[in-house]
């Protein structure tokens, strides 16, 4: 079998990306635009937005992405593309521009699981990982746990009931005065914080299930913050305030992820553990993992920061596999806003 040359296209949020990878595993670029500055002010991601910037970034980042392959298009094997979950209107934009350079080029277009490539970044940087491998994918959109089993079927064990682990640092973050993103600017003032200042609450549920839910946390802060009833406006708080107060809100969310992750792995007998999404950068749950006396004793990866947010080599990534699957997409490839239930 030749050696694939795929172009994976990434624009289900607020990253346009795009990106060249050799057999599934050498990344010869990995080009992101990120949108983060155009929707600071808005504490979040404003889909129209995101939309609208992606129609003039697309053209320039995948241009970049060939460039710094030193490759034309016509070198290409196939494009893939993110075709779902995501925000319908930036889908369109990155799955437009993939059928136009299939169309243009004659290649083959691959479809792909946004969810599905976040969890193979773990397998881009671990290709050995024993199997079955419990992952958790955790963004501002997404949380949720999959196994990953002997035929590398992917099944999802669990999700958020509410918010996604990121949206819950992103909101948590807005309360405390700190910048969006909430994860990163959490994370550097829990630096300096006490993450046992204030009892946050960890939900549990009662049916034993490994489900997350994330929106009680965010309302406890808030509450800590106004007085039950938002009684009282406000407080200015100091640095050392919200030092503790994001250590202590940081690592309510941390023992929930890795609370559900020990279960599901316990029940499902994971011999290895991947981590994915724009939380899985979080250096305080990459050590909670190492250091947990379960998941500790597990086979984990940590892909590096580049391929945990979105990007377009992981895309390119499991692209690779289903072309080598043999698994293709017609010019008439749709958009999917929500995932497949399978998924
Ligand atoms: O995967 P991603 O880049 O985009 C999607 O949401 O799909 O994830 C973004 C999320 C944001 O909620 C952001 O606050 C969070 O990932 N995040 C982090 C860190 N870096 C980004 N959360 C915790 N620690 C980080 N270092
Ligand atoms: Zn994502």
């Amino acid at each position: 079998m030749t050696s694939p040359l795929i172009l994976g296209i990434e624009t289900s949020c607020d990253e346009t990306a795009a990106a060249v990878v050799r057999d599934g595993r050498v990344i010869l670029s990995n080009v992101i635009s990120s949108q983060i500055e155009l929707h600071r002010k808005f504490k979040g991601v404003v889909p129209e937005v995101a939309s609208r910037s992606h129609t003039t970034r697309i053209l320039p980042v995948i241009q970049s992405a060939l460039r710094e392959a030193e490759i034309s298009a016509t070198d290409l094997s196939a494009v893939a593309v993110t075709h779902r979950p995501g925000m319908i209107g930036c889908l369109l934009v990155g799955i437009s521009a993939a059928k136009a350079l299939s169309w243009l080029y004659d290649l083959p277009l691959i479809g792909v699981d946004h969810i599905h490539a976040h969890i193979h970044a773990s397998f881009m940087a671990d290709p050995d990982m024993p199997l079955p491998c419990l992952s958790l994918v955790a963004s501002g959109g997404h949380t949720a746990l999959y196994l990953v089993d002997e035929k590398e079927t992917v099944t999802q064990l669990a999700r958020t009931r509410d918010d996604a682990a990121g949206e819950a640092l992103d909101k948590g973050a807005a309360l405390l005065g700190l910048p969006y993103p909430g994860g990163p600017a959490i994370e550097e003032a829990a630096r300096n914080g006490d993450p046992a200042a204030i009892a946050l609450p960890r939900p549990r549920f009662r049916d034993q299930s490994l489900d997350f839910s994330f929106s009680g946390l965010k309302t406890a802060l808030l509450y800590h913050l106004r007085g039950p009833g938002l009684s009282r406006p406000m407080p200015t708080l100091s640095a050392g305030e919200v030092a503790d107060l994001a250590a202590s809100y940081q690592t309510a969310i941390v023992d929930c992820l890795i609370r559900q992750m020990r279960k599901a792995a316990q029940q499902h007998g994971a011999r290895s553990l991947a981590i994915g999404g724009g939380v899985a950068r979080n250096e305080s749950l990459r050590e909670r993992i190492t250091t947990d006396p379960v998941l500790g004793q597990i086979r984990s990866v940590f892909p590096p920061l580049d391929l945990c947010s979105d990007n377009g080599a992981m895309v390119a990534g499991i692209g690779t596999r289903l072309w080598q699957a043999g698994t293709f997409s017609g010019l008439d490839l749709e958009a999917l806003a929500t995932k497949k239930r399978s998924a």
